[in-house]
Parts: C-alpha cells; structure tokens; sequence
C-alpha cells in the first residue's frame, strides 16, 4: 500500500510536506466526499422540510455521531462543531471560565500550550481576578510530575494542557495529570489538536471534562473543530454565540436556548467541514491507528536519528523516545530559522519556521523562533534524505556567515 497515491497533491507536487502539525494533505477520499455532498446533496441542515435539505441533516448529524464513536463519549450531543480548536477553547473560556471563577482561584496551564489555550485565560483571569499559573518544562523539553503536582492545587479550578506540544513534540502524561486535577477538584480541558491525528482517544478512559481538536490536522478541510464536553458540564453552560438554531423560544425581551448540541452550533454550520471531517475519521479509521504509528514511528525514529547527526543543529526535543510524538524543531546554529526554511523550500522540503503560535514558550528557551518539521502517515524516510540534504545545503550556504561564539 503507498499512502502517497492517496493524496493528489504529493503526486501534483514534487515536495517533501513537512508541515502537517499546521494542516495535513487531503486524501481523495476526503476530497470526493466533499464533491459528492455538493453534487448530490448540498442544503441547509436543520432549516428545509424538504428532503434535499433532511439528507444534508443527516449527513451532518451522522457525523457527529461518528465523531462520538471514534473518541468513545458518552453521548452523541456531547459532540459540539466548531471552527477550529482555537473557537472551541474560546468557548470553554468564555462559557465556563468567565462565569465560574473568582478572586483567589488559580487557572493552571502548561508554558508549552498554544495562543489559543492561553491567551483566553489571561482574558479570563483579568476579568474574573483569577490566578493564571504555568507549569514548567525542564531540561528534557517535558512537564514533571513533581512539577504538575506542585502547581496544581486546592485553589486550582481549571487546568489546561495540550496532550502534545505542537513545538516540541512531547507527549504530556495527560491522563495522570486529569486525575490528578480531579482530585483537586479542578475542570480538565485537553488540547488534542496535535495528537488525535496520531494516536487513540478514549474520551472516557482519559476522563478529561473537555477536549478540543481541529479538523484540518486530521485530513479534514480548513474550518472545522470540535469540542467535546461532558454533557452535566455542558448543559449548565450558557451558549457562546448566540443566533439561529441555537433557540428554544425568542420573545421580545428573553430568549430559551435549545438542547445540547444545538445551543451551541449558532448559525449556518460548516456542513462541507462536517462531512470532510466525516470521511477523514473513515480514512485514519481504515488505515488503523496501529498501522499509522508503525510509519510514523519508523520514519520519525529514522529523522530523529539523521538530524542528531548534524552537529551544526540544535534540537529542541525529548530524548525519551516514548514521550515523542510527531514534531522536531531545530535550528541551525547562528542562522535564523526563516532564511533556512526558504532555502528548504526552494529544494522542495516544506517546513514551518516562526515561533509556532507558542511565544511563550520560546521565551522560556530563550528563543524567538525555530524551523519545525511535523511529520505525518504519508511522510517517507525519502521525505527524511531531503530535509537531510537541504539542510546540508542552508549550512554550506550559511556557514561562512556564522559568528562562532567564545
Ligand atoms: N497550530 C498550528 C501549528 O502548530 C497552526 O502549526
């Protein structure tokens, strides 16, 4: 099986796609689902008694009930859509962190999380008078125990963590660190943006309150998320947005929302998302999660391996191999990460460089950027040889400009 020849754009393209923890290639399969729903069966769902219009409701509504399966919730209607992870922590912070916390309580986050699960809770914690506390990394790129455990603590109300970083690639011991949060009586929200691409979720098992991820990491198109959400915490939270299919009732004056999902799903959904996103899940499904991390963990290993080699790098990851996931940064020692990525991209290897929306982070490193390759099921040890020898040419480029420290 060559995974390649399902995605049109690596046989379009001669490249070496190096940057699917920002967005991941599309199957076809993906892309002939989209094209099947717009030709056969495109209307508004939830708002036509024709049939045109129930189809696309089912459509939609069986994805969600997809999406329930795949990640093992309890209930379908804990199921929200979204635009992306960024809306669906936006909506956490507004819906439950706005209304429930106080002076005095303490809203714990990791230093490696994205803007997007902590710039909402500087908000939060200006508003409400709460505390925004950070666990640390230490010297081997990963959150300890004692630190987690140290930082979480009876005032601790809400703890945020993304299961993998998207700069560093580690896998943070999430289950440990919700039941830990648990026991302290705090909310949990888990950043999966990074690492259901890669590896089973069991929403159940992991007990976590929330967990958010983004479709277009996943194979999905642009402009999906989800939010998950125990139905009991769910139900007692106002809606984020207000506007159609959201409401039970509207007078002049009041308004009563609808039942879970809908109250809150305002306004014309994303239903093209939806069913792309359906179809990725059929796809990550058919292919196996066994089966993904047996690639990956063969060519992630072999770049681990290749890039440790050159002694012109520095490399920002674990050296705990099982504690790594999909994602390196590096640099090249005195070069700025940009010029290296446009020398990588004119020999065709595409990576990100820049402070990967985790500014804070970089900060804590003593770091402005880094160059990030993030690797995913269709990447090759072939893909691996190419970054190799770009950044062998970006050095011999650079070389004579590098200012030797000392
Ligand atoms: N959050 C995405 C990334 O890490 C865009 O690249």
């Amino acid at each position: 099986m060559n995974i390649k020849d399902d995605f049109p754009i690596l046989k379009n393209r001669d490249i070496a796609y190096l940057d699917s923890g920002a967005t991941t290639q599309k199957p076809k399969q993906v892309i002939e689902a989209i094209d099947k729903y717009y030709e056969n069966y495109n209307a508004n769902p939830h708002r036509g008694a024709y049939s045109l219009s129930i189809e696309a409701t089912e459509a939609y509504e069986d994805t969600r009930t997809k999406i329930s399966k795949f990640i093992n919730t309890k209930a379908r209607e804990e199921i929200i859509f979204s635009k992306n992870a960024s809306e669906s922590l936006n909506l956490i912070a507004y819906s439950y962190g706005l209304e429930n916390l106080k002076p005095g309580d303490e809203i714990c986050i990791s230093i490696m999380e994205h803007h997007s699960n902590l710039v909402p809770w500087q908000k939060v914690a200006k508003k409400t008078g709460a505390k925004l506390v950070y666990m640390y990394i230490n010297e081997d790129f990963e959150i300890s125990e004692e630190e987690w455990k140290t930082k979480i603590n009876d005032k601790t109300k809400i703890v945020g963590i993304t299961h993998v970083s998207n700069v560093l690639g580690t896998i943070n011991d999430v289950e440990n660190i919700v039941k830990y949060a648990h026991k302290k009586g705090a909310v949990t929200i888990v950043d999966a943006s990074q690492s259901i691409p890669h590896m089973k979720i069991d929403v159940q098992k992991l007990d976590t309150d929330f967990l958010v991820f983004s479709g277009h990491k996943m194979l999905a198109p642009l402009g999906i998320g989800v939010l998950y959400g125990k139905k009991e915490i769910l139900n007692k939270m106002m809606p984020f947005l207000m506007g159609g299919d959201m409401i039970e009732y509207v007078y002049e004056q009041e308004t009563t929302f609808a039942p879970l999902p809908n109250k809150f799903e305002a306004g014309t959904q994303n239903v093209e998302g939806v069913i792309g996103l359906g179809a990725a899940i059929d796809y990550i499904e058919k292919i196996g999660y066994d089966e993904i991390q047996k690639i990956e963990d063969e060519v992630i290993d072999y770049a681990r391996t290749e890039l440790s080699k050159l002694d012109y790098l520095d490399i920002y990851m674990t050296p705990n191999k099982e504690n790594h996931s999909s994602v390196i940064s590096f640099n090249i020692k005195g070069v700025h990460p940009h010029d290296v990525a446009s020398i990588l991209d004119s020999e065709g290897v595409c990576v990100r460089s820049g402070n990967h929306c985790a500014q804070p982070l970089l900060r804590y490193l003593n770091m402005d950027s880094t160059c990030r390759a993030s690797f995913y099921l269709y990447n090759t040890k072939e893909d691996v040889d190419k970054l190799v020898s770009a950044l062998n040419k970006a050095y011999n480029m650079f070389k004579k400009y590098i200012k030797v420290e000392g």
